[in-house]
């Protein structure tokens, strides 16, 4: 069923690094390709002008992107700017008259969860809810109880079906293309469970620490900020069943399965590592137990991959900045000519950043007398990271109403149940800036291989 369009973008946090960095580049391409054209209100505290807010925004796409004459001059005619206390309820009732005609409009809370609450009620009260969607920002919660607590408000005045949760990875150019490559191939289906695939590692790894961030970090570590999301998100593409259709509760039903037969993580299955120097971070204190890495094992109790452990690995300050899924598939059961190095026999690798990568590793014969092979990979995808920025692609999709790429309350839950048993354990490990973490994340793979490091990828051949 067609959902209507909002007809106004309202962005809380419009002075803030999130603004700065991905707003409004989004909003300028989104208006550079034709698919912006309401009204852009930028909410922040009192002591901002329109002139200002507009200066932020040029200075951010000098910054991120470089700036479209054209398309700048017309988001600067869009940009409307209502300051005001957040607590304040004259700052919505402001909001109310700058909306003018406005009947549908879109929030984007790009501010931290502590604030939703007051806004969401400020909304409300002021009658700048009705009709209305809304999109929040993660962390979704800090564990299972906070964002059901979190959901329980948004609740109250927002329904499920206008609450549009952003994790941009869904928006990645690789990550659709996970999908896609999935489920418009019918030769996958047979080999894409226990029977065939030995193991599933994914590896996103950073070459930088926490720039800056180290008080956001703090209350985060790298379970929250990128396991619970992020990669939990990728292994439900790799790993669901097809959804019976593109209706958005189709895909979101078929997740939800999925979580809910993931393991609860077991502590001792995980291992938490933060990198030398990170104490001295600015925001971070000196005994500080976040981790800035982690290597763990889950598993998923299905039919399909009963037996088939998901090894997910994260870190700041590792050799390289690379996001990849290997999909190590299972020995020719007898070696009839050279022994196979099982590392080198096949697998499915896709590279979900920094560029965009599939491909499968196979073994052919190498030229000559002898009946001895080598190790090669059949490219089926390789170029740069897409076009369109996951946050155009998201923002563009939540005016249109489309919440496809955006996470239910239901899935976000069962994503928090699997990673809350490890969210307080075990202290860290200390390991070097620039290795892959401490020597016990080793030990998380079980076998002679251990982990696929990625290595940085050589040019696109097309
Ligand atoms: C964010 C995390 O969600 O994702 C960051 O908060 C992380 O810590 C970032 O660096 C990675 O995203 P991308 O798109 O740069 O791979």
């Amino acid at each position: 069923m067609a959902v209507p369009e909002s007809d106004a973008f309202v962005f809380f946090g419009a002075t803030g690094d999130l603004a700065y960095k991905q707003v409004f580049p989004a909003l300028q391409a989104l208006i550079r390709a034709g698919d912006l054209d309401i009204p852009i209100i930028g909410m922040a505290r009192a002591g901002w002008t329109l002139d200002k807010l507009r200066d932020r925004a040029r200075d951010s796409l000098e910054h991120h992107g470089g700036v479209d004459a054209d398309a700048f001059a017309k988001l600067s005619a869009r940009l409307k700017y209502v300051g005001g206390d957040y607590q304040d309820p004259a700052t919505y009732e402001r909001l109310r008259q700058a909306l003018g005609a406005a009947t549908r409009p879109l929030h984007y809370l790009a501010i931290p969860p502590s604030m939703f609450a007051t806004v969401v009620q400020g909304l409300a009260n002021a009658g700048c809810a009705k009709n209305a969607r809304v999109i929040v920002e993660k962390p979704f919660g800090r564990d299972l109880a906070s964002a059901q607590a979190l959901d329980r408000t948004l609740h109250e005045v927002f329904p499920e079906s206008a609450v549009f949760r952003i994790d941009h990875y869904l928006g990645k150019e690789a990550v659709q293309n996970l999908l896609y490559f999935r489920f418009a191939n019918a030769f996958l289906e047979p080999v894409w469970n226990r029977n065939f695939i030995d193991s599933v590692q994914i590896t996103m790894a950073e070459n930088f620490g926490v720039e800056g961030r180290g008080s956001f970090y703090e209350e985060v570590g790298a379970i929250r900020d990128v396991v619970q999301n992020h990669l939990l998100q990728v292994i439900a593409l790799l790993a669901m069943d097809a959804p019976t259709g593109r209706d958005p509760d189709a895909m979101r039903a078929e997740k939800l399965r999925l979580f809910r037969a993931m393991r609860p993580l077991d502590p001792k299955h995980v291992v938490r590592g933060q990198f030398r120097g990170y104490r001295d971070e600015p925001g971070v204190g000196p005994d500080s137990q976040v981790e800035t890495f982690a290597a763990l094992c889950l598993h998923i109790d299905t039919w399909r991959w009963a037996g088939v452990p998901f090894y997910i690995r994260t870190g700041k300050c590792l050799p390289i900045t690379a996001t990849e899924v290997i999909v190590d598939l299972k020995c020719p059961p007898v070696a009839i000519f050279d022994e196979i190095n099982a590392a080198q026999s096949n697998y499915f690798r896709f590279r979900l950043g920094p560029e965009v990568v599939i491909s499968e590793g196979a073994r052919v014969k190498r030229p000559g007398e002898s009946m001895v092979g080598d190790a090669v990979e059949l490219v089926a995808r390789h170029s740069p990271a897409g076009e369109k920025s996951p946050y155009e692609r998201l923002l563009g999709d939540a005016i249109r109403g489309d919440a496809t790429l955006f996470t239910r309350d239901d899935v976000v839950e069962a994503a928090w149940r699997v990673v809350d048993p490890v969210l307080h354990s075990a202290a860290v490990e200390e390991y070097e800036p620039g290795s892959w973490g401490p020597a016990a994340a080793r030990a998380v793979v079980a076998g002679e291989e251990g982990w696929h490091d990625p290595k940085p990828e050589e040019t696109a051949p097309c």
